[in-house]
């Protein structure tokens, strides 16, 4: 059995839905999508209802679009991440908010960890607040369009929202039995090493946080799985593997189909 990984599957572009319908079966094994499925709790059901039906297990943890209020979409922030945890539960899909599941497969003990920490403006240069970090970027003509429909409510602002989604993470995280090593999950890179982006580098700014940039090592990751760059790429940090598994837009990518495009995490090359 093995491990797969994708993401920002976009499912509002109708060749992202063609090629999702037309994934074979892969009845063995388990599918990561990390996040990006789309902007609505619909684009959720689709996207579960194919794929859960394509693996035994599929693994969930939530991007910057799922989280947007659009397209009659009325629940914001907080209430409307907890509603898409209900969906998936409804299809058996594991998320951020479930125990992490222990790896069926050979190899040393490995638990997948799906997390959600969003980003707080800190991957910017050194002493920037975050509203000098949106100054620094739009005087690049960049900003993020979650700036107008991803709201952080109940929390004061998306920073904030961010610290302590980190905080009640690595206090989870620090629980796990030394004896395990992790597979690492989320939408947003974890190291700033990651966050790649050559036609709009102060976009980084809605890339992550510093707060999880030493998590590969100190809680034994075997690998890193991210997405949101739509940047495809497995790098070596730290003698960690850290994939970016994005799908994508069509324009932006080689292969049209999706099997081509799904990584291997586990077993996964050896290195
Ligand atoms: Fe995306
Ligand atoms: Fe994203």
């Amino acid at each position: 059995m093995r491990l797969y990984a994708i993401s920002d599957l976009h499912l509002g572009i109708p060749a992202n839905r063609a090629a999702l319908e037309a994934l074979p079966s892969f009845p063995d094994d388990w599918l990561i999508v990390a996040g990006d499925v789309g902007e609505t709790q619909a684009h959720l059901q689709l996207c579960l209802d194919v794929l859960t039906r394509r693996f035994a297990q599929v693994i969930w943890v939530p991007g910057n679009h799922d989280l947007w209020t659009v397209l009659g979409e009325t629940l914001r922030g907080v209430a409307k991440y907890q509603r898409l945890v209900e969906i998936c539960r409804a299809y058996g899909v594991l998320t951020p908010e479930d125990a992490y599941v222990r790896w069926p497969g050979a190899g040393p003990p490995t638990l997948i960890a799906p997390l959600f920490m969003l980003y707080d403006y800190t991957l910017a240069p050194l002493g920037l607040d975050p509203a000098a970090a949106l100054e620094w970027a739009a005087a690049a003509d960049t900003i993020c369009a979650d700036e107008h429909v991803l709201w952080p409510d109940p929390y004061p602002s998306r920073a904030a929202w961010c610290q302590a989604r980190c905080a009640a993470t690595a206090a989870r995280l620090e629980q796990i039995d030394p004896a395990f090593h992790t597979i690492l999950v989320s939408h947003f890179p974890l190291h700033p090493a990651t966050v790649w982006l050559p036609a709009i580098p102060r976009f980084s700014i809605w890339c992550g946080t510093v707060l999880t940039r030493d998590w590969h090592l100190r809680f034994r990751a075997r690998a890193v799985v991210s997405g949101h760059l739509h940047i495809p790429m497995s790098r070596v940090i730290d003698g960690v593997r850290f994939e970016e598994v994005s799908f994508g837009h069509p324009q932006q990518r080689r292969f049209h189909a999706l099997q081509p495009c799904l990584r291997e995490i586990l077993p996964g090359p050896q290195l």
